[in-house]
């Protein structure tokens, strides 16, 4: 596996997207947005991974209830698998909790995520890109 983003969860995209340009020195950012999981997202490109910023499109987004608990901050970690599925069984087979089947996630990848419960706090997202 290795990290295919770090995402943080921010109050107002376009603010943050400028601030995080200006601190990282990043031109380039794509936009996109996810409604399935009800997030607009910028993706910063760094050299082997990305930084996700996102924003709640919705009122019953998951990003809203976390912004409105927990505020602005890091949100989950992805990492990246060949296989997801058979990722999920083995972890599924020792117990490990998962908010949510295998679903199409952005561009094509597959996701889903790990219960904060079973890493210590840390929400954790399985993804594989198509290949
Ligand atoms: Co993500």
């Amino acid at each position: 596996m290795k990290i295919d983003h770090v995402a943080i969860a921010v109050n107002n995209l376009d603010e943050a997207v400028k601030e995080y340009q200006k601190v990282l020195g990043i031109n380039e950012v794509e936009f996109e947005t996810v409604e399935t999981e009800g997030v607009r997202v910028a993706i910063l490109h760094l050299n082997n991974s990305r930084i996700e910023l996102m924003e709640a499109t919705k009122e019953s987004s998951p990003i809203k209830k976390f912004l409105e608990t927990r505020g602005e901050g890091l949100h989950h970690i992805a990492l990246e698998t060949e296989k997801i599925e058979n990722e999920v069984d083995r972890m599924k087979g020792n117990g490990v909790r998962f908010l949510g089947d295998v679903r199409p996630g952005s561009r094509g990848t597959k996701i889903t995520f790990i219960h904060p419960k079973s890493l210590h706090g840390v929400l954790t997202e399985l993804c594989s890109h198509p290949k």
